[in-house]
């Protein structure tokens, strides 16, 4: 993988009406034909809303101690692949996800609603989509950006802050984002809308919801020993889920595993960003009944 490090930024584009980057189109028409299987689970998330952690958190419910080797010895990103993406010298998401031995299949995708591959629909697949306040959500993609050279530059806080909220970064607008996946709940019931506010509140409930979704009967216990297996600090420090075996980011800069915390945007806007930010975020979401916590 070292060769990924010389890997230049890449430029942006417009791409089925968002932004994006060669990286998750270069390989679209495999993308867009996948043949989900009916027990496949569909991750799906916008950037930086808590994909790992909950990737996780299915991981161990569904496998828990069966294959040790398998979680001391592969990273989330090869145990849960990343179906839109095409890195040089990689196989592709759609090939890893093709190539996964493990039922249910565990897939993860930041694509918005409308460009989610049919297949996972017809199939009737369960989705489980995380969701993070607009505010800490923009600050955690800001120091991706930083660090990751997959990555647009992002330029300094406040160019970020303004494309953010032009709905311009990669993946496209927020909060159509948000708005569209909490849409097609309301007629796909096998979709579980999760906030990343309530799982650092109370993962052990989270997990419980969860479960329950699934239709697992995980035992107590077993759900305790999962909720502290996911804890930032434990999940920072094993290198099968920080990242740190991925070469194109750089920890220097800042860590996958930042902070982890709800209201860590109050440590960079300005009084007038967020002024700037509530207004146009009361004019976007109102037609939605969704509601984000910022702080808790
Ligand atoms: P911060 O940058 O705010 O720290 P994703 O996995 O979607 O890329 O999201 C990454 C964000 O989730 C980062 O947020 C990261 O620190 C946070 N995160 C990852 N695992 C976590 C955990 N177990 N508990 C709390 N936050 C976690």
């Amino acid at each position: 993988l070292s060769f990924l490090k010389s890997l230049s930024r890449p430029e942006q584009f417009e791409f089925e009406g968002i932004s994006m980057v060669h990286y998750f189109t270069d390989n679209w028409e495999n993308v867009q034909n996948f043949k989900a299987r009916p027990d496949d689970i569909l991750i799906a998330t916008y950037p930086k809303a808590g994909t790992t952690w909950v990737s996780y958190i299915l991981e161990l419910l569904y496998l828990g101690n069966a294959e040790p080797e398998r979680q001391t010895s592969m990273p989330i990103y090869i145990r849960v692949p990343f179906l839109e993406t095409l890195f040089p010298g990689m196989p592709s998401g759609v090939e890893l996800a093709d190539n996964l031995s493990t039922t249910p299949r565990l897939i993860k995708t930041h694509l918005p609603v409308q460009l989610v591959p049919k297949s996972f629909w017809e199939q009737n697949c369960k989705v489980v989509y995380v969701a993070r306040n607009a505010k800490d959500n923009a600050v955690s993609y800001f120091h991706f950006e930083r660090m990751n050279m997959g990555q647009p530059d992002p330029g300094d806080w406040n160019t970020f802050l303004q494309k953010f909220m032009e709905g311009k970064t990669v993946f496209g607008p927020w909060y159509d984002h948000v708005c569209g996946y909490w849409e097609k709940k309301q007629t796909y019931s096998n979709l579980h809308y999760m906030f990343f506010e309530d799982m650092v509140a109370d993962t052990g409930h989270e997990v419980e919801q969860l479960c329950s979704f699934l239709g697992l009967s995980t035992p107590i216990e077993e759900r305790e020993r999962i909720t502290k297996s996911t804890h930032f600090n434990t999940m920072k420090q094993n290198k099968m889920t920080n990242y740190s075996t991925v070469p194109i980011m750089d920890f220097t800069i800042s860590p996958f595993m930042r902070k982890g915390k709800v209201g860590d945007w109050k440590n960079h806007f300005t009084v007038a960003q967020n002024e700037q930010f509530d207004e146009q975020y009361k004019q976007k979401m109102k037609n939605s009944t969704l509601q984000f916590r910022t702080e808790i």
